[in-house]
């Protein structure tokens, strides 16, 4: 069955329950090592960013796979790197259902799932036991019983438990759905967050002898200033990459489309140009000094295309994956690779 008949069938389901077994199939086929039956050629186009070797560009974002129970699975259908979590100290169930919603014909997702996931405890656990041997970045967060001012001692525990496990890691500062989260990216906030984090980081180097490039995630909700602020900080604390950008709360471009009024974060199509914009403004300023990776609304190789002329490195995909399948994964890959070839 190709993939667009898969999808209307997925598609008849409540949006969630759709979303787990499509999760679970994967999972499943990786437990019984039937991967190889989806396997997709991998797009070979290597490249070595922040001591990283990563096959191809084209990487899963976060929030699909975020106990990390099908990595194997992933990588088989061609990604060239995998993010894995928000994963947080303890186990927490998220946001009371529905808390998932597609807007299909404006190809978006609004997500206010608040960071459900099994904690870090049990996805060390599971990556330690997979046999997976690609790239893994691992997203952080915080519980949302964790008060806002014990956010560092969240992230730090987290940092601490899956430095060992991780290619790369990414401080996740920007999900719309856990309270007050995104204050943490700017001013006095951000600067204690990020010295703390680096304390942290330069002790685990030393302890384990290995530098596990750290990252931040940012929101496309900013003006200008905010972002060149936010980018400076980066630079500042010598961060080693940002991944741009996380869901937005804005709505324009869905305003009167079914679901459009649910809260949370907006993915796909409609995010892409505020994306984009953000992603134009942190390159203009870190460029070639720190690794970007470009994520939101790529639902097709012109648009992935666009993120690495705006000054990506990598990009990543969800929602797309959703309504494409993936074979946007080869599609991009290969589109990013002639576009190297011929630079
Ligand atoms: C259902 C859903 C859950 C998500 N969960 C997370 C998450 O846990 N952590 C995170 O950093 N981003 C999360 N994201 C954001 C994505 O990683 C990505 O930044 C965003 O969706 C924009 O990319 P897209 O337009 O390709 O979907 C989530 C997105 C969706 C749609």
């Amino acid at each position: 069955m190709n993939y667009k008949s898969l999808q209307k069938l997925l598609f008849l389901l409540p949006t969630e329950t759709s979303h787990h077994l499509s999760l679970q199939s994967v999972a499943l086929m990786q437990q019984m090592n039937l991967s190889a039956l989806v396997a997709k050629d991998r797009v070979q186009d290597s490249v070595e960013l922040m001591g990283i070797q990563f096959p191809n560009r084209v990487g899963l974002a976060a929030g699909l796979d975020k106990d990390a129970r099908c990595i194997e699975g992933m990588s088989a259908l061609g990604f060239g790197f995998l993010e894995v979590g928000t994963v947080t100290p303890k186990p927490q169930s998220g946001n009371s259902k529905p808390r998932l919603f597609r807007l299909v014909s404006s190809r978006a997702i609004i997500n206010r799932m608040g960071f459900n996931n099994e904690g870090v405890d049990a996805m060390v656990k599971r990556i330690r036991r997979s046999n997976f041997k690609g790239v893994l970045g691992i997203n952080i967060g915080k519980n949302a019983t964790t008060a806002l001012e014990d956010a560092l001692a969240d992230y730090e525990y987290c940092l601490r438990k899956i430095y060992k496990s991780a290619s790369y890691i990414v401080v996740n500062i920007s999900s719309p759905n856990t309270k007050g989260l995104r204050s943490l990216q700017h001013g006095d906030e951000l600067s204690a967050l990020l010295e703390g984090l680096k304390e942290t980081h330069a002790t685990l180097i030393h302890k384990h002898q290995k530098t596990v490039p750290l990252l931040v995630k940012i929101a496309p909700d900013m003006d200008d200033d905010e972002v060149f602020q936010v980018s400076r900080k980066l630079l500042e604390f010598e961060l080693d990459g940002v991944v741009v950008s996380n869901t937005t709360i804005s709505r324009s471009g869905v305003i009167g489309q079914k679901y459009a009024n649910e809260s949370g974060g907006l993915s796909g199509t409609p995010l892409k140009d505020q994306s984009n914009r953000v992603l134009a403004l942190v390159s203009s300023e870190v460029k070639d000094k720190i690794t970007i990776i470009g994520v939101g609304g790529i639902l097709d190789k012109e648009d992935a295309l666009t993120k690495i002329k705006l000054g990506a490195d990598l990009v990543q995909i969800y929602t797309g994956f959703i309504f494409k399948g993936p074979d946007l994964i080869f599609e991009a890959a290969s589109a990013i690779q002639a576009h190297y070839a011929t630079a």
